[in-house]
Parts: structure tokens; C-alpha cells; sequence
């Protein structure tokens, strides 16, 4: 399989006032397509940093990343913006719905954006249908529950069909079983169609979860194995 993330020499430096934060320091890395692949760290190791980066909100250092045969990291704002729009969905841990926009209207948000208007309002019908939420479409998100907001999240990450899904702690701030049911409902909604899911999470339980697993430790990334995951500190 080919992969579909290459980083290439990635470093991350935050200047504020006289100091320099180095959070990356010359991370290499190739994430295969149609895998779910997991970066797992601590709390303030880069992880939110290095997804901005890959989802091109924010530009490194130095170093490359290249998504298929972009190479992200040359392009400017306007056209990283489009490319994020085209190709990538996006799931945050606080779900960041809109809430004065009703559950359909937060689904359908992105094709409205992209031009391609009403014509997807059927194609957002089946994608809440998908995450169990068609009879909730027209209330607004402040009625649901956490889990729902995440699969209402979910549904709008998708909408656009992207080959790629970034998610940021997605089960951070939902209970243990709820948690569960997001993480089997977003490998079913991205891995099992055959798109490739890159997640950064500080839990090693839902990085186990993952074809491939990564540790971000001192601003370097390391592949580790499922055995030693479990082992780490
Ligand atoms: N915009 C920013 N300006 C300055 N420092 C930042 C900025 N974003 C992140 N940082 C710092 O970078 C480090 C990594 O942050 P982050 O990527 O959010 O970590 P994680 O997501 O793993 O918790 C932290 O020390 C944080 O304070
Ligand atoms: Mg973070």
C-alpha cells in the first residue's frame, strides 16, 4: 500500500516573547492509505500541533508534508484552505458544532460552503441515518447528548467524502462506553470504507485500537508496537 501522509523533517517551534518552545523536532513519518493510524502522547507533547499541521492550519518550521502528491506545506493559505475542504474531514474533541445551526444544517454546512448547496441534503439524511441521528436532524446540538454531538461530528466530517479523517481526541471529553461506541462507529465510518484515519489521543486504550500506533515523546515520534504500547510510561 501506498502511503497517503508523508512528513518529511518536521519541526515546530512557538516563539513567545524572548523563548523558543521547540514541540517537533524533525519527525519523519509515512502513514499508509486505508490504515487508522493512532499518535499517542500526553497532554502538551505536540499532538493537536502535529494534526494542525498535517490538516494545514498551521505551517511548520521546516520540514515537508505531503498528502498524496501535495506537498501541503508549499501551498499558501487559501490553497491549503481548499484542500482541507476538499479532501480532508475533521473530528475535535469538543465536537465544535454550530450551535445556532440545527443537526441537519451542521451536517450540510460543508457542501453549503463548497457550493454545492441543497443537492446534499440527501446525502446528509443518510450519513445522520448512518450515525443514528435522522430523527434528531432538526433539533439544535445544545439538546444532545455528548456522544450524539460527536456523532453528529462524525457525520459532518464525512460529508464531503474525504479519503482522509483527522481526529483529535475524539473520545476526550465522552464517558468510557460512550467512548467505545464512537470509536467502533468512526472505524466503521472510515476504515471499514476504506479511507485512512489518523488520530492523536493521550489514552493508550483507544491507540490500541489502531493498524498502527505512534508515540509522540519529547517532540520525536516513534512507531511502537501494540506489545510494547502497553508498556510504555
Ligand atoms: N499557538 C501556540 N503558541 C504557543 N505555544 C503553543 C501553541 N500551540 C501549542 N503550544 C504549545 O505547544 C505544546 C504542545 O501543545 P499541543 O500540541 O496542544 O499538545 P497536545 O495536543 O499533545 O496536548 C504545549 O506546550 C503548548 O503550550
Ligand atoms: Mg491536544
Amino acid at each position: 500500500m501506498a502511503p497517503i501522509i508523508r512528513l518529511e523533517r518536521i519541526t515546530k517551534d512557538f516563539v513567545e516573547g524572548t523563548q523558543t518552545r521547540t514541540v517537533l523536532r524533525g519527525v519523519s513519518a509515512e502513514f499508509e492509505a486505508g490504515h487508522f493510524v493512532a499518535v499517542r502522547g500526553r497532554s502538551g507533547s505536540g499532538k493537536s500541533t502535529l494534526l494542525n499541521l498535517i490538516a494545514g492550519i498551521d505551517r511548520p518550521t521546516s520540514g515537508e508534508i505531503h498528502i498524496d502528491e501535495v506537498c501541503v506545506t508549499g501551498l499558501n493559505e487559501r490553497e491549503r484552505t481548499l484542500f482541507r475542504r476538499d479532501n480532508l474531514g475533521f473530528i475535535f474533541q469538543f465536537f465544535n458544532l454550530i450551535p445556532t445551526l440545527t443537526v441537519l444544517e451542521n451536517v450540510t454546512l460543508p457542501a453549503e460552503l463548497a457550493g454545492r448547496g441543497t443537492r446534499q441534503v440527501s446525502s446528509a439524511l443518510q450519513l445522520l441515518d448512518q450515525v443514528g441521528l435522522a430523527d434528531r436532524r432538526h433539533v439544535f446540538p445544545d439538546k444532545l447528548s455528548g456522544g450524539e454531538q460527536q456523532r453528529v461530528a462524525i457525520a459532518r466530517a464525512l460529508a464531503q467524502n474525504p479519503r482522509l479523517v483527522l481526529a483529535d481526541e475524539p473520545t476526550g471529553n465522552l464517558d468510557d462506553r460512550t467512548g467505545d461506541a464512537i470509536m467502533q462507529l468512526l472505524d466503521q465510518m472510515t476504515r471499514q470504507r476504506g479511507k485512512t484515519l489518523v488520530m492523536v489521543t493521550h489514552s493508550r486504550q483507544m491507540a490500541a485500537l489502531a493498524d498502527d500506533i505512534y508515540e509522540l515523546h519529547s517532540g520525536e515520534l516513534a512507531r511502537v508496537t501494540h506489545e510494547s504500547l502497553a508498556a510504555t510510561d
